[in-house]
């Protein structure tokens, strides 16, 4: 069958992909063509359109590099790096929720001891950062891999400010009890990189490109699934309408104010500070609700 009619080309090109032999790739080309003719179906793009559509995939190419990555960008925006993020992790009830990784992580972090300062001279209020990690059944987990970055108080990450000097990231262990603790400073919400296809797609929309203020955490513990999340601080505007979709109620934790003085880890503070707590639970390995 060759038939390109309006209403029977869908079944023709399906039918051409039967000579996939890869069943999952045969099973997601399949996909892919009913829901892109399903669009153009529903909006009958004009010639016109449909040419700046492929100029606006063809921008979106051209803004990728080793350090950006323009598609995932994209991806975010929409919305589909969430839905991508909620299929893969159906995790039982008592796991913390996951969220986007983000561009912002950088493999191998410095790891620190307990209690250290990893801001690496970032500016900001001094924040205090700590809690526990556990499996989801509240057993404490001790020796679990702790990846910590964040943006400064000016919204930027360290990779942003070009220069090789990392600050405002790192990677700690649990102790016996499963706690963790390190120091570093206050972020504050940012808007992603918003100078390429997608703030052109942003401002189109008149959508602004914010995120809140958050911190990442990335936790790996044998036998357990690790955890992609990040902890929003309560209060902030951009809450409900984070640019990339990607805040859940149960992350988002008020901050703690404290005035200068002793701190909750013994150290003396000459300025307020303020101290961001949270008890981390994992999923068991390949748990899917
Ligand atoms: C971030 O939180 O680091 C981030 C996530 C998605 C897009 C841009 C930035
Ligand atoms: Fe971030």
């Amino acid at each position: 069958m060759n038939d390109t009619r309006e209403d029977l080309i869908t079944q023709t090109v399906i039918n051409r992909l039967q000579t996939t032999v890869d069943p999952r790739l045969r099973r997601i080309s399949e996909a892919v063509v009913r829901h892109l003719h399903a669009l153009v179906r529903e909006v009958e793009p004009t010639q016109e359109e449909w040419r700046q559509a492929v100029d606006f995939l063809t921008r979106t190419g051209r803004m990728c590099s080793d350090t950006r990555q323009e598609f995932i960008l994209l991806s975010d925006t929409l919305g589909i790096s969430m839905l991508v993020d909620a299929v893969n992790h159906r995790y039982p009830l008592g796991a913390t929720e996951t969220t986007v990784l983000g561009p912002f992580y950088v493999e191998g972090p410095q790891s620190f001891d307990q209690g250290a300062d990893i801001s690496g001279g970032m500016s900001g209020v001094p924040m205090l950062v700590r809690g526990s990690v556990a499996a989801a059944d509240g057993t404490p987990l001790a020796g679990a891999i702790l990846d910590v970055w964040h943006a400064d108080d000016q919204g930027f990450y360290d990779v942003q400010h070009g220069v090789d000097r990392r600050a405002g990231r790192g990677r700690l262990q649990t102790d016996a009890e499963g706690r963790f603790a390190c120091w570093s400073v206050r972020p504050v919400s940012y808007p992603i990189p918003h100078d390429g296809p997608v703030g052109r797609m942003l401002e189109a929309q008149g959508r602004h490109p914010y995120r809140p203020a958050h911190v990442h955490f990335m936790i790996a513990a044998p036998g357990f699934e690790t955890l992609v999340t990040h902890l929003f601080i309560s209060g902030d505007p951009y809450l409900t309408s984070d640019a990339v979709f990607g805040v859940k109620d149960s992350i988002i934790v008020d901050l703690i104010d404290h005035p200068a003085g002793a701190a909750p880890d013994g150290r003396e503070l000459a300025v307020p500070f303020v101290e961001l707590a949270f008890d981390f639970r994992l999923a068991p390995v390949h748990a899917r609700a």
